[in-house]
């Protein structure tokens, strides 16, 4: 059965329910977005980490060949860290790359990759930064594009109207009914809801707090008694029957990340690609701090299984301090050091065509 867009979604030009959610740090690239808009779905370019001159060079990129397509912006809700706890990590850190090389890189061909993983400087003061937000409010003034979701908190009101007023529908990710309820009374236009399967960061308002253990079924359950907006379902969907199940509980569209991540439109470092490639169903997704000091789920690894346990919270510090050693890791393609963001959906990865992986989740 092939599954037809409605509602906002419809609205939006699309003729499939899948969105291809964002994914900051590179998988969304306009690639991916522009074949989620071949597929007959929505696609979102992910301006987080992203100056407002790169997103703006991508929205430019992507407005070429599809109007059907998103923005997706985090919300400035930093996470404090002491000095204390950032200069406790950062040495725990500096000490792991140094066992870890000495214990990975012992034999004398692998002197280079020990000495470019010997060369990472971490910085040594906690940056907070609100990742351009006023900036890329403005560019999307400038730029108007479709539609814009949010994620990580709940902006000012005044945000969300400045944005409705470009024109552009406004979606908040919320992570349970009590933000479900928030947002609708800011004005948001729909809600992506999160369940804490989902592949990177959680998008909870409240990082302090675990994700909930709450499947995406009883979570869209939770949000639909508080709301009757539109709400697009995301949270380790990563079959067509996983996308049936919440179109029939009402949800408007499945929003998927994980799934894509090896697509040949996906702008995800090459060893990400592969670790999902090789990632056993036996060895499940874990929850860490250890990459960015705010709950993620990805691959275990090497840095997850020796550093989640001694991380602090504190977001976007802890992303800005491991970032160094995270590069490094990419460039000697060595997955252990890199944050491999995955689902809980991470075994029904292909390296397929997104159009192709999207049009089997819609059922053609
Ligand atoms: C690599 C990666 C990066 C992500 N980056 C973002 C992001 O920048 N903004 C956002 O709202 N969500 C982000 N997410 C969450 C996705 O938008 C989406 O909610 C999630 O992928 C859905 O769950 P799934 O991965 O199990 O399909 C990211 C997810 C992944 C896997």
């Amino acid at each position: 059965m092939s599954l037809r867009a409605t509602g906002l979604l419809a609205q939006l030009g699309a003729a499939t329910p899948l969105v291809a959610a964002p994914m900051a740090g590179g998988p969304s690239r306009p690639e991916l977005v522009i074949a989620a808009s071949r597929a007959g779905g929505l696609g979102f370019l992910a301006g987080g980490y992203q100056s407002a001159a790169q997103l703006h060079s991508q929205i430019s990129a992507v407005q070429s060949e599809t109007s059907v397509f998103g923005v997706n912006l985090f919300v400035p809700n930093p996470v404090p860290v002491s000095g204390q706890d950032f200069a406790r990590y950062r040495s725990a850190l500096q000490r792991w790359i140094t066992q870890y090389a000495g214990r990975a890189y012992d034999d004398a061909e692998a002197a280079s990759i020990r000495e470019r993983l010997a060369e990472v400087v971490l910085p040594g003061d906690a940056r907070a930064d609100d990742d351009g937000w006023n900036e890329k409010l403005a560019l999307l003034e400038r730029e108007p594009v479709p539609v814009v979701s949010l994620t990580f908190g709940l902006p000012a009101e005044q945000d969300v109207r400045r944005l409705q007023a470009t024109g552009a529908k406004v979606m908040v990710t919320v992570t349970d009914a009590s933000e479900a309820a928030r947002a609708q009374a800011a004005g948001a236009d729909g809600l992506i809801v999160q369940s804490g399967a989902a592949g990177g960061h959680h998008g909870s308002w409240n990082p302090v707090r675990e994700p909930q253990r709450v499947s995406l079924r009883e979570l869209l359950g939770n949000v639909r008694v508080r709301t009757e907006l539109p709400l697009w379902a995301a949270g380790g969907l990563s079959t067509p029957e996983a996308v049936h199940a919440v179109l029939v509980q009402g949800a408007e569209a499945a929003a998927v990340g994980t799934v894509l991540l090896r697509s040949g439109e996906s702008g995800a470092h090459e060893a990400h690609k592969q670790a999902l490639a090789q990632a056993s169903a036996e060895r499940s997704t874990v929850v860490t701090t250890a990459f960015s000091g705010r709950p993620a789920r990805a691959l275990p690894n090497a840095f997850t299984g020796d550093l989640t346990a001694q991380a602090p919270l504190g977001f976007p510090a802890l992303h800005h301090l491991t970032s160094p050693l995270r590069r490094a890791f990419a460039e000697v393609g060595d997955p252990e050091g890199i944050n491999l963001w995955a689902g809980t959906g991470f075994t029904e990865t292909r390296e397929e065509s997104a159009e192709v992986i999207l049009r089997r989740l819609a059922g053609q």
